[in-house]
């Protein structure tokens, strides 16, 4: 896999993340319970793999290498302002999670049945970290082709930017822990909530 599939590949990944993280939301404002650590797992997964990890590897790798072929800037210039914005969601979501575990302790709440007021502010940003996603990846995955189509990046380059991929992993928390991300989605898909009513 060269440097720009794998970005592509992650993106099969992330929008896994979107999926639930859409449903997850939708049954939040329908006052379906989600169990909060099922939440703070789709928090930890945005954090962790989605951002450290694969906007790490366009930011510090791909995109620095890319910006100055074909006129390529400004889209770039674009896809960092959009991670600033998915960043900025992520930390308002861990913002409301925590706050929603604080009250629940507050409240002395014996289940973890948490009602629509409360987590509303959890159920909102999740929305907006789906959208970001399906937004944000699509745009990508449509300059990644032109990437490829054009054959801008040579194999040394490629073969650099692949083991520039691997400290990112490594910043990231590593091979393991990332792989602990896919079966942690994979979790989450199989969970009740996530099923059809
Ligand atoms: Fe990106
Ligand atoms: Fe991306």
């Amino acid at each position: 896999m060269n440097a720009t599939q794998n970005l592509k590949n992650d993106h099969i990944t992330i929008r896994r993340v979107k999926e639930i993280a859409k449903r997850c939301s939708n049954n939040l404002y329908a006052n379906q319970h989600v169990p909060i650590e099922d939440i703070e797992i789709i928090s930890v997964i945005i954090e962790e793999f989605v951002d450290h990890f694969h906007h790490g590897k366009e930011e510090k790798a791909y995109f620095p290498d890319t910006k100055d072929k074909d006129g390529f800037a400004e889209d770039i210039r674009k896809f960092l302002i959009e991670h600033e914005l998915g960043r900025r969601i992520a930390i308002m979501l861990r913002r409301e999670l925590n706050e929603c575990k604080r009250r629940m302790k507050e409240t002395s709440l014996k289940t973890n049945k948490l009602d629509y007021i409360i987590m509303e502010p959890v159920a909102r940003f999740l929305k907006s970290y789906a959208v970001f996603i399906d937004d944000h990846t699509g745009k990508e995955d449509k300059f990644f082709d032109l990437i490829e189509e054009r054959n801008v990046i040579s194999t040394k380059e490629d073969e650099m930017l692949l083991k520039h991929y691997e400290m990112c992993e490594n910043e990231a928390g590593g091979e393991a822990r990332m792989q602990e991300m896919i079966i942690l989605i994979k979790y989450l898909e199989e969970r009740e909530w996530m099923k059809d009513r």
